[in-house]
């Protein structure tokens, strides 16, 4: 078959600083989608666009054709507001849970596809699969059902969805090309419209357990993914949020979901249960709903029956004992004061190392693994004082996981007050 362009010029374009046509765009999608462009000559891209960029048009395009290689998901015959929320990864970070149920206890239909963690930051699917009899994969009508029935589903994103993207983001993980605003906004992006949603609420996360280190480049992924989600019909806020320190007290698989319930119940940690109430109104503000107080649905335990629903929806028994690491480990605290930091980053990875993460696609995760803290920036601790408890199947993962705990923690003389804003901004 004749091809239109030919992938050299397009690389050397963007190699050399220039601007890719839709034309070009989208046939560099499809061609790669197609094997027409091979892996190298698509990592060689990658790395241009990297180095030199793509303006608003290009992504807006480059996303386009991303969702234009596979289906489009459509749930207006449900009859009600859609809502959904992506959150671009953090330690800890396991405010989907609590978050579907609630935001459906208003009438909001919530379609939360949702992937498996790769790397430090935990994937919702897998915290999930530690509940006895949960499943991930559901057809497209057992979706649709469940969100008439129970109002949220949270599943795995079938592989119709953008399937150039999982091609790409598999070659932009072994190419060090993750890191490109462009590639990151069209990424999310051509998922989440792919998927139909109404309205979208994003949390990009900004400090050291998230993609984005720092506030300016969480701003520009922000910013360009709430653009590319208004220019394709979707209501789209974003809010930048800490990942300086874990969410909550928990990283990990079950100790998340558990985490998660104490939320729903009415208690759970303070960070956890805020995020989550402003995220749910974020939600529902952008899907219409005016005047919903979500925190009264924490408390009242109407979040928590849907959750149970959602739950049972999904094969899986909400009232089961969830699973226990059979080994554990205690990190002490080194002096007397304040603690100032806590850093997302290492509690991340010592949870990864200990087996609650997985380092390739195709490894099993443990579900009682990970490190349940005992202390959060800002408490006053006592040398000898337990700081945060590691849990594994496996004991010979302790010496690893506590390698990148090293320089985890700093203690500073009492009367020293960390600063930590967890809603550092909205961008609409
Ligand atoms: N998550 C995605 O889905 N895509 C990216 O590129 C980065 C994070």
């Amino acid at each position: 078959m004749n091809e239109t362009f030919d992938a050299v010029d397009i690389i050397r374009t963007k190699r050399d600083k220039g601007t890719l046509s839709p034309e070009q765009i989208a046939w560099t999608i499809d061609a790669y989608t197609r094997g027409v462009i091979a892996d190298e000559q698509m990592s060689a891209l990658n790395m241009a666009i990297l180095l030199n960029g793509m303006d608003r048009e290009e992504i807006s395009h480059w996303t386009t054709a991303m969702i234009a290689s596979g289906e489009r998901m459509d749930f207006a015959s449900l009859g009600k507001a859609t809502a959904d929320k992506h959150s671009t990864g953090g330690v800890g970070d396991k405010i989907t849970l609590p978050l579907a149920p609630l935001v459906a206890v208003f009438g909001v239909a919530v379609p939360q596809l949702s992937g498996r963690g790769l790397g430090h930051t935990g994937g919702t699917l897998d915290k999930l699969e530690s509940i006895p009899g949960w499943r991930a994969l559901l057809t497209n009508d057992e979706m649709m059902n469940q969100l008439a029935d129970v109002g949220a589903v949270i599943c795995a994103a079938g592989s119709g969805l953008a399937p150039a993207d999982k091609k790409l983001y598999a070659l932009r993980d072994v190419t060090g090309t993750v890191e490109a605003i462009p590639l990151i906004a069209s990424s999310i992006m051509s998922k989440k419209i792919a998927e139909g949603t109404g309205s979208l609420v994003l949390d990009v996360k900004v400090g050291s357990g998230a993609f984005m280190k720092d506030e300016r480049n969480a701003r520009e992924l922000a910013e360009t993914m709430v653009a590319l989600g208004k220019d394709a019909g979707v209501n789209t806020v974003a809010l930048l949020t800490d990942m300086s320190t874990p969410l909550g007290l928990t990283a990990g698989n079950a100790i998340e979901v558990e985490e998660s319930v104490e939320v729903l119940a009415g208690g759970g940690p303070e960070d956890v249960v805020e995020l989550t109430v402003k995220l749910a109104e974020e939600m529902l503000q952008a899907a219409g709903v005016a005047d919903a107080d979500p925190a009264s649905a924490l408390r009242d335990g109407r979040a928590m029956d849907v959750w149970k629903s959602m739950i049972r929806a999904q094969g899986g028994d909400p009232d089961a004992p969830l699973p226990v690491a059979k080994e554990s480990e205690v990190v002490y605290a080194p002096a007397d004061g304040v603690l100032v930091q806590l850093d997302a980053l290492s509690v991340g990875v010592a949870a990864w190392r200990l087996g609650a993460g997985r380092a390739r696609k195709e490894d099993a995760v443990q579900a009682g693994a990970g490190v349940r803290l005992h202390a959060k920036p800002g408490a006053t601790v006592r040398a000898g004082e337990p700081l945060m408890t590691l849990l594994t199947d496996t004991p010979e993962k302790f010496d690893r996981a506590k390698d990148a705990l090293r320089d985890a923690v700093v203690i500073a003389p009492e009367g020293s007050r960390p600063a930590r804003r967890l809603i550092i901004d909205r961008i609409a």
